[in-house]
């Protein structure tokens, strides 16, 4: 009698039909997982397109309100607010960034006036504010560091107050973190959560949101004194464990894409709820070739999701929050 002959392992069993492959599935993506940044100008009734991040737009406070509506709709936890600020506003001590009146500040309470159910997300950095573009306090062509540091506690206390559920510092000083949960205790925001930037690299991917904020034409210089080196990953760590031990709660890993490998270390090695900014680069490469007819947008843009959730991430910042959330909730 003679033996067939055949593979060991057929993979391709679980491939065959659809509800296999579902049943085979490692990951998932979910509502749940997304945090949907938006931009925010001032007036009433303004939505303006952002040219090199085509299909997102700048929205005046009232339209925020109604996009945070729609997000919570659709079951996205969190909307994380970036202010276009007004250039005559720009100083060098960046003092519109602590104004309880600023843009970001006034719509925090908007919406958390009309939307109570979704968790409004800041960003904690001087960049929009600042005549130099940076997110530091410079001095004689310096990142000043300590002096930035409060600025920006000045800067947290004020979306705090206005009712922000998580503070994002993406300024990368050193010492941020802990000096922010400090003065959050003091003033009794004891359940303000912060989501650090803690791996933030220094990256061509964030052109297009430099052009949103309107940062780009104010900055001088680049930001390597205090991102990260695109080459390191064992800092990563460091600066993760640094910053959970400051008293974040939540960590982020930005750019995505390209620092999948930092993101699945930094969750294997400290198991904290890890996150991953798809920033604007990304989102931007993403849309340019799906525009071209390059490549399907629609299932790249599901691909580079998946991406995350496989590399460990517990959720994802993303311009395609309400996009690949609609795609979520439709038709399967
Ligand atoms: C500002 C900030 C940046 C981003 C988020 N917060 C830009 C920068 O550091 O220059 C980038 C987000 C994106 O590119 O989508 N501190």
């Amino acid at each position: 009698m003679t033996t067939a002959r055949f593979p060991a392992a057929r993979f391709r069993r679980l491939k065959a039909s659809a509800p296999l492959r579902a049943l085979a599935r490692e990951n998932t993506l979910s509502t749940g997982d997304l945090i949907w940044p938006v931009f925010v100008r001032d007036g009433e009734g303004q939505r303006e397109a952002i040219h090199s991040m085509p299909g997102v737009e700048r929205l005046s406070i009232d339209l925020v309100v109604e996009a945070a509506r729609e997000a919570a709709d659709l079951g996205i936890p969190a909307i994380c607010l970036f202010p276009y600020t007004d250039p005559a506003l720009k100083t060098q001590l960046c003092e519109e960034a602590f104004s309880p009146d600023n843009l970001s500040n006034t719509a925090i309470r908007a919406i958390k006036a009309a939307v109570p159910d979704i968790a409004v997300m800041t960003d904690v950095a001087l960049d929009p504010y600042n005549i130099n573009g940076h997110d530091g306090i410079v001095r004689d062509g310096v990142i000043v560091n300590d002096e930035t540091v409060a600025a920006l506690v000045k800067m947290a206390l004020a979306q705090a107050d206005a009712g922000a559920d998580i503070l994002g510092p993406s300024d990368m000083m050193d010492g941020r973190i802990a000096a922010m949960r400090a003065a959050l205790e003091g003033a009794g925001h004891t359940n303000v959560a912060i989501m650090s930037y803690a791996a933030k690299y220094a990256s061509a991917f964030y052109g297009p949101f430099r052009d949103a904020v309107g940062a780009s034409g104010a900055l001088t210089g680049d930001k390597k004194t205090y991102q990260m080196d695109p080459a390191n990953s064992d800092e990563a760590l460091r600066l993760v464990e640094r910053d959970l031990t400051e008293g974040a709660d939540m960590v982020m890993v930005k750019p995505g894409m390209p620092y999948l490998d930092v993101c699945r270390r930094v969750k294997d090695r400290f198991g904290a709820p890890t996150f991953a900014y798809q920033v604007s680069g990304e989102y931007a490469m993403i849309e340019a070739a799906a525009r071209q007819g390059w490549i399907d947008g629609e299932l790249a843009m599901a691909e580079s999701l998946i991406a995350f959730k496989r590399a460990g991430c517990d959720g994802i910042l993303t311009y395609y929050a309400p996009r690949i959330a609609r795609a979520l909730n439709g038709p399967r």
